[in-house]
């Protein structure tokens, strides 16, 4: 693996606002090269908001680069041909296409072959559920199964860093659980990974780094077990 301390996301004073509400209020964060960055919070805290600033699908205040490059006005393709990967809420997938269409939609902004073939493979390896269903109409999938696909979508843009909103949400605990040992096996890759969460105890527990929004704002940040261990989080988020 690369330098640990080499940041790959930068985010500096970042605003959200729709109209005269502003959903997102001044962060600054950074999440670095190999790591696992949580932002938790609950509903209505800014954490979508804040994902589809970085992946360039909603206009925003401040400053956002990615490996070094500003990503300011630049378009959302534009930001995936990059590797920013967006698993987005509600996981966007077409659910009348097959898991093997919605797969290999995934790798639509890149030229090699050989390594979209190559990261296929990977993909079925991680996924045995997602193989044994290639021709599966992907609406007939089940929630757990629909959010593994759009993370192989993701996998197959061959990103650097994913952004995953609200992976484990509406979701049988088991695949929950499924899910995050795969998150954990896409980063020992070497992928860089923004998760936000509601689920403040999954997401804490799997970060190298946290943060927690409340109406917007970054109020606090740390290591994921710092985290865990703040009053504040164990109050309202954990039900301690
Ligand atoms: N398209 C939109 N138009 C107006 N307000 C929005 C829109 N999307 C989100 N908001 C508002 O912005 C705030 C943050 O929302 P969001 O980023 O979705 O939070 P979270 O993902 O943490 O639940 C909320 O108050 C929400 O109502
Ligand atoms: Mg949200």
């Amino acid at each position: 693996m690369e330098n640990m301390s080499e940041v790959v996301l930068w985010v500096h004073d970042l605003e959200v606002w729709y109209d005269d509400i502003q959903a997102v209020r001044s962060i600054s964060f950074e999440v670095r090269r190999g790591e696992i960055f949580s932002l938790i919070g609950g509903n209505g805290a800014g954490k979508t908001s804040t994902l589809r600033a970085i992946s360039g699908i909603c206009k925003f205040r401040g400053d956002i680069s990615f490996m070094g490059k500003n990503l300011v006005g630049i378009p959302a393709e534009a930001i995936v041909a990059r590797g920013l990967a967006h698993v987005p809420e509600g996981r966007g997938i077409f659910g009348n296409l097959t898991v093997s269409e919605n797969l290999r939609l995934g790798a639509w902004v890149r030229k090699d072959r050989q390594a979209v073939a190559a990261d296929l493979e990977r993909v079925m390896k991680i996924f045995p559920r997602l193989q044994e269903r290639l021709q599966q109409q992907a609406g007939t999938l089940s929630g757990g199964e629909q959010q593994m696909l759009a993370l192989g979508r993701a996998i197959m843009s061959g990103p650097q860093m994913l952004l995953l909103d609200e992976p484990s949400m509406g979701i049988a605990p088991l695949l929950v659980r499924e899910i995050y040992r795969v998150l954990a096996e896409i980063n020992r890759m070497g992928v860089s990974i923004l998760l936000v969460e509601q689920n403040a105890n999954l997401a804490l527990r799997i970060a190298n780094r946290a943060g927690l929004l409340e109406t917007g704002q970054l109020v606090l940040t740390g290591s994921g077990e710092e985290l865990l261990g703040a009053p504040r989080i164990q109050e309202v988020y954990l039900g301690a």
